[in-house]
């Protein structure tokens, strides 16, 4: 008689249900009174969360949207761009990043990212600085954030704004600042997969800057003015208002993201300490600024499609975040940069694969992802 294999272990990229599992009855007890208020939009559990995300973030403001990609647009609505204006930022990125530029009727220029870390290269932008620059705007990519600090001294000399796309970094750290406090603005998405995210889609934006959060509380009520006269409106504003429900939601959950992240941390050590020695394969580095928060847990290899077809036989999945660079695919193709023009991101797609990587992802499921990854090179 023949044994059994043994059942192979699925390991997924994320597991929400596992995480909604730990904090399921301050969950269900916050909806049932948001849904008894019927406070549906904003609300006060909304309010509650922005200064609690306010104060996590280090700054005197947060305004809660619908989703990351109205953060970054009410952001840059509020600087008035204008047809012909510039915003530089990485084409290393989710497209959201350059679509809110887009939309605004500004000009999406692209500056390469840096080899090691595939955040915004600051003398990649100086080189694309002209007199029309009027927004700097880095992504903390996979939770890594950028070098902001140069990015921060072109922006002073230029007159541009920094805006930060803070969207898979909510935690991370640059020399000690939360990230979200380092620009004029910083931008986050609540997505429900992100380092915290809500149970739909939901936004936020943090500020220190005033007239800037007033602003936006306004655009994202149809112009409104917060407090003010009901239908009248200030200027032509969206609807980009935050649930209540996911307000709700964030306040349970912020609580424990520091705890989330560092155990994201942990499992990026674990990986660290189980491939390093690994030929072939390039895991990723940490800046002397940075304390990421692994929102990704991104490696590069030549044959990375190889890599993913032997981790899928094994039942690990992988995803590549991003296969194409922005300016390689078609809604970006008029962004005045071809394919050969940034060849540090072009190599990168190339080369990347993310493995699992979630706070409740258990050490013996990561033994198992290392474990294939060095069958794979025969390490
Ligand atoms: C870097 C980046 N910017 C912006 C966004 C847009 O956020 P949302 O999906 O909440 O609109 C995302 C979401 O994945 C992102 O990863």
């Amino acid at each position: 008689m023949r044994t059994a294999a043994p059942t192979q272990v699925h390991v997924p990229m994320n597991d929400l249900a596992l995480q909604h599992a730990t904090i399921a009855s301050e969950i269900e007890e916050v909806i049932r009174e948001t849904v008894q208020n019927c406070s549906f939009i904003l609300g006060p559990a909304t309010a509650a969360f922005e200064q609690a995300y306010a104060s996590f973030c280090g700054v005197d403001h947060c305004v809660g949207v619908s989703n990351g990609t109205d953060a970054l647009t009410l952001a840059l609505k509020c600087l008035d761009l204008k047809p012909g204006d510039e915003v530089i930022t990485t084409p290393h990125t989710f497209g959201a990043t350059a679509e809110a530029i887009g939309h605004l009727g500004a000009r999406i220029v692209f500056a390469d990212v840096e080899e090691d870390y595939l955040t915004l290269d600051p003398a990649r932008v100086q080189e694309k600085v002209t007199d029309r620059t009027r927004v700097i705007m880095p992504v903390h990519i996979y939770g890594h954030p950028a070098d902001m600090d140069p990015l921060k001294e072109i922006a002073q000399a230029s007159g541009a704004a920094l805006i930060e796309d803070a969207a898979q970094a909510q935690g991370a750290r640059y020399k000690g600042e939360v990230v979200g406090s380092l620009g004029r603005a910083g931008c986050f998405s609540f997505y429900p997969g992100k380092n915290l995210g809500a149970y739909g889609d939901a936004g936020g934006i943090t500020t220190s800057d005033e007239a800037m959060a007033t602003r936006m509380r306004s655009l994202r009520n149809h112009g409104q003015i917060a407090g003010g006269p009901k239908f009248s409106y200030a200027e032509l504003g969206f609807n980009h208002r935050m649930d209540g429900l996911q307000g709700a939601v964030l306040g349970v959950k912020l609580p424990h993201l520091d705890g989330w992240n560092a155990r994201r941390r942990e499992i990026a050590q674990r990986y660290e300490e189980g491939l390093a020695s690994v030929d072939g394969l390039r895991l990723p580095s940490v800046a002397s600024w940075a304390t990421p928060v692994y929102h990704l847990y991104v490696v590069r290899c030549d044959n990375r499609d190889g890599l993913a077809a032997a981790l899928k036989a094994r039942q690990i999945d992988t995803a590549v975040q991003y296969p194409m660079p922005l300016h390689a695919t078609p809604a970006f193709h008029d962004c005045g940069a071809a394919m050969g023009d940034l060849p540090v991101t072009e190599k990168a797609c190339e080369e990347i694969i993310s493995l699992p990587i979630f706070p409740e992802l258990e050490d013996d499921r990561v033994d198992l992802v290392i474990e294939a990854v060095r069958d794979f090179f025969g390490a």
